[in-house]
């Protein structure tokens, strides 16, 4: 696992969306086939997707040829409702990039059989080769996509049950009411992240510095989900200085010297 370390989110979001069109740009060097990217919604991303755009805009990297696939969707919210995930990727991203319509995937939380949903989006993913690379943020507890504490480390997509405390933070983006947020979520599981050939993770701010502890000194451990990514090759933490604060400070002189060594 590397751990990035920036000064704050701007800068540390800049690094993601450029690591990020680097490897769509590599990947579109040596073969026409898509590349295949997980993303994911918060008001973490929303910076990198602004970086991703201006590049977009600017010509230095295209969508044309990417198929994304989103983490996560609550069950029962109208598709339109301005707090559902499919309106929080299009105002945030998908309405400013050429990535083609029918190459977005996002988890229907409304479909009849939810089940059948949560399947037949293992299938698309699995019929595209897999992702290249996945992008997440974490929950406060360190819950990776909507994989609350004591999901399975081998979980793949399927409906969840949200925690009070999950239903308690996210009720900023409903009028401060928890009954307003939804009960339940479709979400990729785990297993569906750390399948990825690469995964890159943002935490900003104190609020995530406890999972980041977790996540990067502790236990792989249910309890933590995205320590799971402590078992995967190719896993990558983007932080500012404030996530990291809970870190000790050799593993923090460690990441850093690794930064330098390798000019990351
Ligand atoms: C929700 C989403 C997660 C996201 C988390 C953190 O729980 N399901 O995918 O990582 O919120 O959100 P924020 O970036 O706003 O802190």
């Amino acid at each position: 696992m590397k751990v990035i370390i920036r000064n704050n989110s701007a800068e540390a979001s800049v690094w993601a969306a450029r690591h990020i069109a680097d490897r769509i740009r590599e990947k579109a060097a040596r073969t026409s086939e898509p590349f295949i990217l997980g993303l994911c919604t918060g008001s973490t991303p929303i910076e990198t997707y602004a970086e991703l755009i201006r590049m977009v805009k600017a010509g230095e990297v295209s969508f044309k040829n990417v198929i994304s696939f989103n983490m996560d969707e609550y069950v029962g919210l109208p598709k339109a409702h301005p707090e559902s995930y499919w309106s929080f990727m299009h105002k945030y991203l998908f309405d400013h990039i050429d990535e083609p319509a029918e190459n977005i995937h996002i988890l229907n939380g409304n479909a009849p059989d939810l089940d059948a949903e949560c399947a037949a989006y293992e299938e698309a993913i699995a019929a595209t080769g897999g992702f290249d690379l996945f992008l997440g943020g974490i929950g406060e507890d360190g819950h990776i996509a909507f994989n609350e504490p004591f999901s399975s480390l081998n979980s793949r997509t399927r409906v969840v049950t949200l925690t009070e405390d999950t239903r308690i933070v996210n009720s900023r983006f409903f009028d401060n009411d928890m009954n307003q947020v939804p009960r339940q979520a479709l979400s990729v599981g785990v297993a569906t992240v750390t399948g990825s050939k690469e995964v890159v993770i943002l935490a900003f701010g104190p609020k995530k510095a406890r999972a980041i502890r977790d996540a990067v000194e502790g236990p792989v451990s249910h309890y933590c989900t995205v320590s799971a990514l402590q078992l995967h090759p190719d896993g990558i933490i983007v932080c500012d200085e404030a996530a990291v604060g809970e870190i000790k400070l050799n593993s923090y002189k460690y990441f850093k010297a690794v930064e330098e060594a390798e000019k990351l």
